[in-house]
């Protein structure tokens, strides 16, 4: 069976609640292509506002879950609460978090394991650096990533990751992965998944590219064999989303 194509949106820490009603009314009233799956994921304080305003065609997402399900950790959210609020989805293990605030791969891992446990499904950010890039490292760097959470979650599991592979030297910089360099890394992902996983988990693993996506060049990157859609960034908050939802029609 062919793997849905999968749009994320990624506010990050923008927007308030005006503007985030304004981009789900946008969303609500576009014609989006029924075959995409389309998943938005504001900051945590307008979960609620946004999956009560969008309707069922969009998924709401988290930008970050907590690995332990309550307790004594100040400004963290739990599995438990993002399901209070009927919130499916979260981001994980986003560059952002592994380089600022120090997220490692393995609690990626147990909160990615927990996620899972908990039902929902998670969007798994990998990606290297511009110095492990120019390094010739990037297929080491992702398997790594991968091979963490492989190590936590069993084979079936696998069905509740989308993979967002996001370069970080791409990431906000304009600088977007040229469609071979896309290609060539997603391929190595879906080999990865094959020898490591299982053929069937390689066969049905959306793999996301994230990195400068704009209306300008997704239908370029959509093309590719083995780029399953996208997580967007600056362009999610724009009416331009929509031709990135739409990037396949
Ligand atoms: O998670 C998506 C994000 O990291 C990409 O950001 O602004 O380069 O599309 P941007």
């Amino acid at each position: 069976m062919p793997r849905q194509f999968f749009v994320g949106g990624n506010f990050k820490m923008n927007g308030v609640g005006e503007s985030l009603t304004n981009i789900v009314n946008n969303l609500n009233s576009a014609e989006l292509d029924p075959n995409t799956e389309v998943v938005v994921a504001p900051p945590t304080l307008y979960l609620q506002l946004v999956r009560q305003a969008a309707n069922e065609k969009i998924g709401v997402s988290a930008q970050n879950v907590f690995d332990k399900p309550n307790g004594a950790f100040t400004g963290e959210v739990s599995v438990e609460q993002l399901k209070d609020l009927n919130i499916k989805w979260t981001l994980i293990g986003h560059s952002e978090r592994r380089v600022i605030l120090k997220e490692d791969d393995n609690f990626v891992a147990r909160k990615t394991k927990s996620a899972i446990d908990g039902g929902l499904s998670v969007i798994l950010c990998i990606g290297e650096s511009l110095e492990e890039r120019e390094a010739n490292q990037t297929i080491d760097v992702v398997t790594r990533q991968l091979r963490a959470v492989a190590q936590s979650i069993t084979k079936e599991q696998w069905s509740k990751v989308v993979i967002a592979y996001e370069p970080i030297w791409a990431i906000g910089t304009g600088k977007v992965a040229t469609t071979e360099q896309a290609q060539e890394v997603h391929a190595a992902i879906r080999e990865w998944l094959k020898t490591d996983i299982s053929p069937e988990v390689a066969e049905n693993t959306r793999i996301i590219y994230g990195g400068s996506v704009s209306e300008k060049n997704c239908r370029d990157l959509a093309k590719e064999a083995d780029v399953d859609g996208f997580l967007v960034g600056g362009a999610s908050l724009k009416p331009a989303f929509v031709e990135i939802v739409n990037s396949r029609v």
